[in-house]
């Protein structure tokens, strides 16, 4: 934690100002929309991918009344603090040769932030964004069939960035903001258009396996590496050592029965007195 954060959030997000921020980058391709208000972006896009393309499309709010995070909870998206933007991307591939996908953007979300904000950003399986060993941001990756039977990705990103106590009463867990943890001035227009940089290279050169490129970047800052956690999977738990992932993103766990390969559930970390 920083003593005094250094947030600058006056300046509302705009679809000029973020351009302005990634000129000659091939994110500057994309079309870019910000609405006031939304239920959620996620949901928004997915339901124009049935009558228009939605292909290249980010889709910014400043506020959502009914954020979307993984396993169907709420996304606590207060007004004109965070960022909450989901981007259409359209893919020749089947869902499942998509495996990894959502661990890399979480990696290229990390890279692409940090640099100018000297951040020290986290990863938690499988897609969960951590400073200080608290969350600050989340990926949730959506599917959808256009009219003529293609599939569309829908990355949808929602990060802290300057949250207010009041704003994030509802969060049922730990929380922080990127605000929180730099001294430099976190602009939101201008790591609107960081994290786009960040998704157009990975989403257009995605291809089955690419994870292999992201797995280092994963273990670098894989917080739970390591550490004793447990796994819920359906009606059961997993417990052991977290061994970071495998090459596809699923998650390695060291039990008392050996190495369990864990490709999707809830992961959390034990304190001492649950181990
Ligand atoms: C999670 O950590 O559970 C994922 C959170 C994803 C939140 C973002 S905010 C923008 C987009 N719209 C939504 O409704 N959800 C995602």
């Amino acid at each position: 934690m920083v003593d005094t954060p250094q947030i600058v959030k006056s300046n509302g997000l705009s679809n000029e100002a973020i351009r302005a921020n990634m000129a000659g980058s091939p994110a500057s391709e994309l079309r870019i929309e910000v609405e006031p208000e939304i239920d959620s972006t996620n949901a928004a896009l997915k339901r124009r991918a049935v009558s228009e393309d939605i292909h290249g499309l980010a889709l910014f709010a400043e506020a959502q009344t009914a954020g979307r995070g993984r396993l169907g909870r709420p996304w606590v998206s207060p007004p004109k603090s965070n960022i909450y933007m989901s981007l259409g991307w359209r893919t020749d591939l089947e869902p499942l040769e998509l495996a990894g996908l959502s661990l890399a953007v979480g990696c290229a979300i990390a890279e692409g932030l940090e640099g100018d904000l000297a951040l020290d950003l986290k990863l938690k399986w499988p897609n969960d964004l951590y400073l200080g060993g608290k969350k600050c941001g989340g990926v949730l990756i959506d599917l959808v069939q256009s009219a003529n039977q293609d599939w569309i990705i829908v990355v949808g990103v929602g990060l802290n960035v300057a949250m207010s106590e009041s704003g994030g009463t509802d969060i049922d867990q730990p929380w922080t903001d990127l605000g929180s943890h730099t001294n430099i001035p976190v602009v939101r227009n201008e790591l609107a258009g960081r994290l786009l940089e960040a998704l157009v290279p990975l989403l257009s050169s995605w291809q089955v396996g690419a994870f292999s490129q992201w797995q280092s970047c994963w273990a670098r800052r894989d917080l739970m590496a390591g550490h004793q956690i447990s796994v819920q999977q359906g009606g059961h738990a997993i417990s052991g050592r977290a061994e970071g992932v495998d090459v596809s993103g699923a998650l390695q766990v060291a039990t008392r029965d050996g190495l369990v390969v864990v490709q999707s559930g809830e992961a959390s970390m034990l304190r001492s007195q649950e181990l």
